[in-house]
C-alpha cells in the first residue's frame, strides 16, 4: 500500500509525513466484492474500516428478517469504530454494495494513533457528532412525518449530499432502488413504487434512466423540520 492512499482518507489528513509512514506498516489494504458481508452484527470486532473505493450500507435485521438500513457509507468514510471504542460487540451489519477496496487497522494502532494525535480524535469525535446529528434527524422523521413526507426527505437528504445541479435549478443523482428506499425509511417496496409513481406524476421528481431528477419545488413541498 503507498502513501498517497493513506493520505487520501480524510481522517489521517494533517498527520505528519513519519506518523503516516508508521501508519501505512500498521495497515492491510483489502477488496470486497459487491454483497459481502464485512462486519457482522454482535460478533466480536477489533478491526477498524477506511473506504478507500466504493460503497457500503450499515444494517440491521429485525426480527421477521426484514432489514433497516441505518446508513449507507462511501469513498473516505470509515466504520467498525464503536466496538473498538467501547469493546461492545459489533452494533450493525456492513454490507458493500458495489465492489469496495478497503484500509484495515486493528484496535491496538487505532488507540495508539488516538492517543497519540489529538488532531484525529477531534475528527473522530465530530464523525461521530454527525452520525448522531443524522441518527436525531431519522428519529425525527419516523416520529413526525407520514411515508411519503420521509420518503420525499430522504430524496431531498440524498440530492444534497450527493446530486449535481442542473441549470434549471433540478439535482441529479444516481437513483437508489426501491427496496432501498424502502429498507432506509421503513416501508414496503410496494409502498415506494406507489409513492415514487405519486411524486413523479405531480413533477416533484423525474426518473431519467439509472438517474433521478428533484424539482426546485420539492424542496418548498416537503421543507426539513
Ligand atoms: P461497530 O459497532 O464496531 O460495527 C458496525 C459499525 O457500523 C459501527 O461500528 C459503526 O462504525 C457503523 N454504524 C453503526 N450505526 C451507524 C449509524 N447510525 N450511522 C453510521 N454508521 C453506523
Amino acid at each position: 500500500m503507498d502513501l498517497s492512499l493513506i493520505q487520501k482518507v480524510p481522517l489521517f489528513e494533517g498527520l505528519s509525513s513519519e506518523a503516516l509512514e508508521r501508519l501505512l506498516q500498521a495497515t492491510n489494504r483489502k477488496a470486497y466484492p459487491k454483497d459481502a458481508t464485512i462486519v457482522e452484527e454482535n460478533e466480536v470486532g477489533d478491526t477498524l474500516y477506511m473506504i478507500l473505493s466504493g460503497k457500503v450500507k450499515v444494517t440491521n435485521i429485525g426480527p421477521d428478517g426484514k432489514e433497516v438500513i441505518l446508513s449507507v457509507l462511501g469513498d473516505g468514510e470509515f466504520f467498525g469504530e464503536m466496538s473498538l471504542l467501547d469493546k461492545e460487540p459489533r452494533s450493525a451489519n456492513v454490507v458493500s454494495m458495489e465492489k469496495t477496496e478497503m484500509m484495515l487497522l486493528r484496535r491496538k494502532e487505532f488507540m495508539n494513533l488516538l492517543e497519540n494525535n489529538g488532531e484525529i480524535l477531534s475528527k473522530l469525535l465530530a464523525v461521530l457528532s454527525s452520525r448522531l446529528r443524522h441518527a436525531n434527524a431519522q428519529i425525527r422523521s419516523l416520529a413526525l412525518l407520514d411515508v411519503l413526507g420521509r420518503i420525499a426527505r430522504l430524496l431531498l437528504d440524498t440530492a444534497r449530499k450527493e446530486g449535481r445541479r442542473l441549470l434549471d435549478g433540478s439535482v441529479v443523482f444516481r437513483r437508489p432502488t426501491h427496496q432501498e428506499i424502502a429498507s432506509m425509511v421503513g416501508t414496503s417496496r410496494e409502498t415506494v413504487s406507489r409513492m415514487i409513481g405519486d411524486l413523479s406524476r405531480d413533477g416533484y421528481i423525474k426518473i431519467s434512466g439509472k438517474d433521478i431528477i428533484i424539482k426546485e419545488k420539492m424542496e418548498e413541498a416537503f421543507p426539513s423540520s
